[in-house]
């Protein structure tokens, strides 16, 4: 991780991003001229997704320069299957005898999900060895290099014997790549959609959204990156859906590994941590009215000090956990969502499907490893920046 999510790598990554956030504004566009509805679930997921894979793979999965549809349908596919399997409770991690029965076909189906993302990733390890092989000058400092080909250049870990291996092993850099996808893309793709869903229910938090785009930003050029820090209600936005819809509601299940107290409770060595951040936004004794989505309680009091969308000082949300184990992605997690939600604000306004009132938008969750809302969003867009900036 310390080779892969340094700020000069993801700094150059930096006109990939530009690129996607473009590709959506682009997406959005053709279905505002057609007078379409906009599936938001769709186009933010292909949106994370195509940052994600561009940056780890070198591929992007959806638009022009997609690796094809068929690629692209299957990655999916078996992403979403492993996604339910990740958050299924299982039975079978406590009762060892219930994984041998295997009664609802579950060992099965995992033991199918995983050859087919191995037999993935080892075509996409074959594509960069053979790249490599072609193109031994693949230069870092140029920003070529996307994941697996650091993944590849790097030695293995020292077994202990004081002699490290030449190369990580295939079955290390598939693991960490499969991590990362499964860590980036549900998250920040979930986020966005409650972000959006939360906004357009309210046209007075959309209303203020854009008045502060349009003083920060203007309205001659589209949202950079540079513009993220100054746009301080919608950082207090981002806030407030973690707050309300935590992409990770138990974060992931940690081990304590001594005995401790805390607050007059012993708590043995070994036990299984869940950290229950869906609780914590909707704890009274630190929120008032916690059912109310109010972004200006996230305000700080003077101008000068920053919004902060991790856990900042007084870790009242946890977003992306705090400690020696936090998401090690989260600045460029916060790119992504701020980058998402800015421009498709700046670009559009926003307004539930013909006979639905914004106060009727669902916000109902489903509980998982991430909690998405339970229905797509979906709504209508109306370009309001002049036509040639959208091309
Ligand atoms: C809005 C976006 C994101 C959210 C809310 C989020 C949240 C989290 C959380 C809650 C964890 C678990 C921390 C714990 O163990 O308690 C985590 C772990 C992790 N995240 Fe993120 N994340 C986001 C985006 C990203 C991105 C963009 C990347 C990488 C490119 C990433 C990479 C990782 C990795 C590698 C882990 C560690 C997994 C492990 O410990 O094995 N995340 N994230």
């Amino acid at each position: 991780m310390e080779h892969l999510l340094t700020t000069k790598r993801l700094e150059s990554f930096v006109k990939h991003r530009a690129d996607e956030a473009q590709s959506l504004v682009k997406d959005v566009w053709a279905k505002a001229q057609k007078a379409q509805i906009v599936n938001l679930r769709e186009i933010l997921g292909a949106f994370s997704m195509n940052n994600v894979t561009r940056m780890l793979l070198g591929k992007q999965y959806f638009g022009l320069e997609s690796a094809g549809p068929q690629e692209a349908m299957e990655f999916m596919h078996v992403t979403h299957e492993l996604f339910w399997l990740l958050g299924l409770i299982y039975l079978g991690d406590y009762l060892p005898l219930w994984r041998w029965i295997d009664p609802y076909g579950c060992e099965k189906k995992m033991r199918d999900v995983e050859k087919r993302i191995d037999d993935f990733h080892m075509r996409i390890i074959e594509e960069h060895r053979n790249k490599k092989g072609k193109n031994n000058n693949i230069d870092d400092d140029e920003g070529e290099m996307d994941f697996v080909d650091v993944l590849l250049s790097l030695p293995g870990e020292d077994e202990g014997d004081g002699n490290g291996k030449q190369h990580m092993d295939d079955v290390e850099i598939k693991a960490l790549i499969q991590d990362m996808i499964a860590a980036a893309t549900d998250t920040s793709a979930v986020t966005n959609e409650w972000a959006m869903a939360e906004v357009i229910k309210h046209p007075r938090v959309l209303k203020k959204i854009q008045e502060e785009l349009d003083i920060v930003v203007g309205s001659d050029r589209m949202v950079t990156e540079s513009d993220l820090i100054h746009l301080k209600y919608l950082r207090c936005v981002v806030r407030e859906t973690f707050r309300m819809h935590p992409a990770g509601p138990f974060l992931i299940p940690h081990e304590s590994t001594s005995d401790t107290h805390i607050n007059g409770y012993y708590i043995p060595a070994k036990t299984r941590v869940f950290i229950n951040t869906h609780g914590l936004g909707r704890n009274t004794k630190i929120w008032d009215n916690i059912d109310e989505f109010r972004p200006e309680r996230h305000l700080p009091n003077d101008d000068i000090t920053r919004v902060e969308i991790s856990h900042g000082l007084d870790f009242k949300i946890l977003p992306f956990s705090a400690g020696k184990r936090k998401c090690p992605g989260a600045p460029l997690g916060v790119k992504l969502v701020l980058m998402a939600l800015a421009r498709l604000f700046h670009c559009y306004d926003w307004s539930p499907p013909d006979g639905v009132r914004p106060e009727d938008i669902e916000t109902n969750e489903v509980y998982g490893m991430t909690m998405p809302k339970a229905e797509p969003l979906m709504a209508v867009a109306k370009p309001r920046l002049p036509a040639h900036l959208y091309h």
